[in-house]
């Protein structure tokens, strides 16, 4: 009597678990950002838990491109795509590696897993993944003058060479970061020309009145950093130096000084007015 009992109850509690059973979250892993002529590996890890695999699919975007299907033969099945080069002979049912890979494949990636009979459960997981085109060198750093005066304005514009996507480019005065609350951005939106991926050039403006303790021993570095995501850095300094340098007295109770002391807005961190005139970005 009580052993039929157990039986029923195991009988319940295991229909249960095998009605629960499904696939476990997908879990993906897609570089976020590789180089132009790379050669990479997507990944995609699955667990069944015991249920037949049906078809591991991937797309870029909305489209499919690589179908690994354990049923069928060939078992995998490529799809072509503008610019995906799919290296067959190593690709798995866990990992799809392409070849060679150019901007314009730029895009989200997702891996969807399907379960076969009885459950046919689906579940997918996607990342994004830049083709970055770097720039081929530092960028170019031009400034108004390398000679200056305690009060005076000086301007500087960093240009970089074509890259895709934009870089992003950052100053600095004797190493301290210009903060970005102080920059105003300017963007030119480049003309629609083909399906590959846009270039640009990147030109970012500067502009900062030099204090007292801009210089250090009569020397102030402004620096202008180009990067693209942990890729590329590309780095170009400026030293200016102090014209005349004076004794501190004098040029406290210079009356010019006085005067535009209202005027003058400062960043106590930094001592010096910044505007970042212009950051634009130019059709290669
Ligand atoms: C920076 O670029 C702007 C706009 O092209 C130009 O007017 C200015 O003279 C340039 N400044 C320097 C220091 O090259
Ligand atoms: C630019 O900087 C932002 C903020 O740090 C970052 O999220 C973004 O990925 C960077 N873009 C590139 C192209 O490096």
């Amino acid at each position: 009597m009580e052993s039929s009992y157990n039986q029923w109850i195991l009988f319940i509690f295991s229909s249960f678990i095998i009605g629960m059973k499904s696939l476990k979250e997908i879990e993906v892993k897609i570089p976020s950002a590789v180089q132009v002529g790379e050669t990479i590996t997507l990944q995609c890890n699955y667990d069944l838990e015991g249920e037949p695999l049906y078809t591991v699919k991937w797309y870029k975007g909305t489209r499919e491109f690589y179908r690994f299907i354990p049923k069928e033969l060939p078992n995998t099945k490529v799809f072509a795509l503008p610019g995906i080069d799919v290296d067959l002979s190593k690709s798995t049912p866990n990992e799809v590696v392409l070849r060679n890979v150019q901007s314009e494949v730029t895009g989200r990636y997702k891996c969807e897993v399907s379960s076969d009979a009885p459950n046919f459960d689906t579940k997918f997981n996607s990342g994004y993944m830049y083709v970055v085109d770097a720039p081929l060198d530092d960028p170019s750093l031009l400034i108004e003058k390398n000679y200056v005066d305690i009060g005076d304005f000086i301007s500087g514009n960093c240009t970089t060479l074509p890259s895709y996507p934009a870089t992003n480019v950052s100053w600095y005065l004797n190493g301290i970061r210009i903060p970005e609350s102080f920059s105003r951005k300017l963007e030119v939106e480049p003309e629609f020309l083909s399906s590959r991926r846009k270039h640009y050039v990147m030109i970012s403006g500067v502009e900062l009145q030099i204090m007292e303790s801009t210089f250090q021993e009569g020397k102030a570095a402004l620096s202008c950093v180009a990067s693209l995501f942990n890729i590329y850095r590309g780095e170009r300094k400026a030293i200016l130096e102090e014209a005349k340098p004076r004794p501190k007295p004098s040029s406290v109770l210079s009356p010019r000084d006085d005067r535009s002391e209202s005027q003058r807005l400062e960043i106590p961190s930094l001592q010096i007015l910044i505007i970042v005139l212009l950051l634009m970005h130019v059709h290669r």
